[in-house]
């Protein structure tokens, strides 16, 4: 077994994925990338060893069980251990929530919730030997719905689920479990997000609160302290305080910002 801290960074070849499995590196940590795209993991493995992080790609897509089991068991053959799982593979989309194509809303969940659900379960014995960590990272539209993002937010909504519910039954285990609340970021130019027909579409936003490395840093800390739930960017803290005592305002207020502030909207 390797002396080294081993973690997995779920869709760690693109955007925060990517900037997480540097800063990982950066701690120490031998860290796995994973993701479909092997042009996207072969990119970002060259990026790191020129810098000195010892990062090893693992072409995987997390809506495939088998997979994800095939994964793990390739760290456990390689390492013999691990420390710690970002689960961050994640696709967003636009299109309200009573029209858009189903197709849509079936790869929400099957990416962001049942995919963060099947690497943990077949992570979990080994982040229990260690007594690591698991963090699943959501997002600000998940702590209210939001108009145009709804199959989105609620499939990052059922991760607080599932996350609380973890936290509880391994209190006394000492594993850590993570998440963090993610506002409005910057991207990589070529990302891209389902249009409510189930195109892939690129994403065009105004505005973004944080760089991918502040994002990265912020994990990074979560798991460092052990943190049970980071809620990123003062206004997504300020949101949440008002969406939890002031519901009526909240609607009032979210049906403004989104329409003044054209995120959610742009035409998809
Ligand atoms: N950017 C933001 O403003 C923001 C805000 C809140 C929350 N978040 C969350 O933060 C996480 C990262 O977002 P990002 O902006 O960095 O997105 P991104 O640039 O689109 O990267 C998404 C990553 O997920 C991987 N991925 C997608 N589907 C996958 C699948 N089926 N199997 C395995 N990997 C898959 C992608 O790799 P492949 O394409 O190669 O599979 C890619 O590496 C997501 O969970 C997102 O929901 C982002």
């Amino acid at each position: 077994m390797t002396d080294r801290r081993v973690a997995l960074i779920t869709g760690g070849a693109k955007g925060i994925g990517r900037e997480t499995a540097r800063q990982f590196g950066f701690s120490g940590y031998k860290v796995y990338i994973s993701g479909r795209n092997s042009r996207a993991l072969e990119l970002a493995q060259d990026d790191f060893s020129k810098n000195g992080i010892d990062v090893e790609k693992v072409r995987s897509d997390v809506r495939d069980q088998a997979a994800c089991r095939h994964l793990i068991e390739y760290i456990e053959q390689r390492e013999g251990r691990l420390d710690c799982v970002v689960n961050n593979a994640g696709m967003s989309m636009r299109g309200d929530s009573g029209t858009t194509d189903l197709d849509v809303v079936r790869a929400m969940v099957e990416i962001n919730y049942l995919g963060a659900v099947y690497i943990s379960h077949y992570a979990l014995p080994l982040i229990t030997a260690s007594k690591g960590s698991v963090v699943f990272i959501s997002s600000l539209t998940a702590l209210h719905g939001m108009p145009m993002v709804g199959p989105y937010g609620a499939s990052k909504m059922a991760l607080k689920g599932y996350s609380q519910s973890l936290r509880l039954e391994l209190a006394e285990s000492g594993v850590h479990i993570g998440l963090v609340y993610v506002g409005l970021t910057e991207n990589d130019p070529d990302k891209r997000i389902y249009n409510s027909e189930g195109a892939l579409v690129p994403l065009v936003r105004p505005s973004n609160r944080h760089t991918q490395r502040q994002v990265a840093r912020n994990i990074l800390r979560c798991v460092e302290k052990r943190k049970p739930v980071m809620i990123l960017t003062p206004a997504g803290r300020m949101a949440d305080v008002l969406f939890r005592y002031f519901p009526g305002i909240s609607q009032w207020a979210i049906k403004q910002w989104a329409a003044r502030s054209r995120l959610y909207g742009q035409g998809l």
